[in-house]
């Protein structure tokens, strides 16, 4: 494709201090990273063209993966401009609105009427079988998700000019979480930042296994009942009863000193709204779940501490084709 650029990672996302939310929230100094601005709309675009090159590099000819419908969106694009097939298992009863995208991107579709995490599983094994390269959460390509997510840390220090005091993330797998916080680990071990950011952590209270195990200060990430997990709409991208990257994300949140919260689709929509009315910017209302933990639990007499919320997605996704 004219204009992208193979070396380059995908990336580079605005960061702005949100004025208006500092006013409407009584917050001293608030700043979004905002990843809905990625080609396909999410966060998703920095590892899915690091694992599509690289599936091409290993001389796969199919990548696949499950997803809940944003991972696959990218994915597929991806695959599309560098001339690899996709293979997308989505679960049946998701809203899949994502689907007509993934399918106009050229990948196969799957709609399987199982959970994600089963889906995962069903993948892992189908893409062995089929020699697919498998860039699903915990799969044996995984580590380049921490390192496509590091890209945000550094982006975050470059752009603010040091490491803000928090950073505030929206949980389902943990992946996200957990790169960013290695990318601030990393630029700390090199002497670039004296302290890595307190990480907030927001998750559905609908089921995410690294809030539960936060909020019960386990050290080991505990996987929830399958039955009593339930998706909607708003809480699809963050639902989960075992997270792939979860015990990362946990470790992160204790060494950062940081917390976990549960945000509720309520919760969700409202902050989201808010993200619009006073920055313009149409957001996800499952991304929003970072702003809304920041304003539950931050502490407003800290005076001139820097808060990041990173905003995970985009609602209004235009196509890419
Ligand atoms: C928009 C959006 N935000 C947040 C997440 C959660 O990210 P992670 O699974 O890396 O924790 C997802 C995952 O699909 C997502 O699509």
């Amino acid at each position: 494709m004219e204009g992208m650029d193979e070396e380059e990672p995908p990336g580079k996302t605005p960061f702005f201090r949100a004025s208006n939310l500092e006013r409407a929230l009584n917050l001293k100094k608030l700043f979004i990273k905002f990843e809905g601005a990625g080609l396909t709309g999410t966060q998703k675009d920095r590892i899915s063209k690091l694992h599509v090159l690289r599936a091409k590099e290993k001389g796969y000819d199919t990548i696949s993966l499950a997803t809940c419908g944003n991972y696959g969106a990218s994915i597929s694009y991806f695959a599309s401009i560098y001339g690899m097939k996709s293979v997308v298992a989505v679960p049946g009863y998701y809203a899949g609105e994502r689907n007509s995208e993934i399918r106009r991107n050229g990948a196969e579709i799957l709609e399987v009427d199982r959970k994600y995490e089963d889906l995962v599983e069903y993948m892992r094994v189908r893409s062995n079988d089929e020699s697919w390269y498998d860039s699903s959460p915990g799969s044996v390509n995984s580590e380049l998700d921490i390192e496509g997510y590091e890209g945000i840390a550094h982006e975050i220090v470059a752009q603010l000019g040091h490491a803000p005091q928090y950073v505030s993330v929206p949980l389902g797998n943990g992946t996200t979480l957990a790169g960013i916080f290695s990318g601030f680990e990393k630029m700390q071990r090199k002497g670039v930042i004296r302290k890595v950011p307190a990480f907030i952590g927001s998750s559905t209270p609908n089921g995410n296994p690294i809030v539960a195990s936060w909020k019960r200060r386990r050290k080991t990430l505990m996987e929830l009942d399958p039955s009593a997990i339930r998706e909607t709409k708003a809480s699809e991208p963050l639902v989960a009863y075992r997270s792939y990257d979860g015990q990362k994300a946990l470790n992160a949140l204790y060494r950062s000193n940081g917390l976990a919260t549960y945000v509720s689709d309520e919760e969700m929509y409202r902050y989201s709204s808010l993200i619009e009315k006073a920055e313009m910017l149409s957001v996800l209302p499952a991304s929003a779940a970072s702003l809304a933990a920041v304003d539950k639990t931050i502490n407003r007499r800290l005076e001139n501490r820097e808060i990041v919320v990173v905003l995970t997605g985009r609602s209004k996704i235009w196509t890419t084709q």
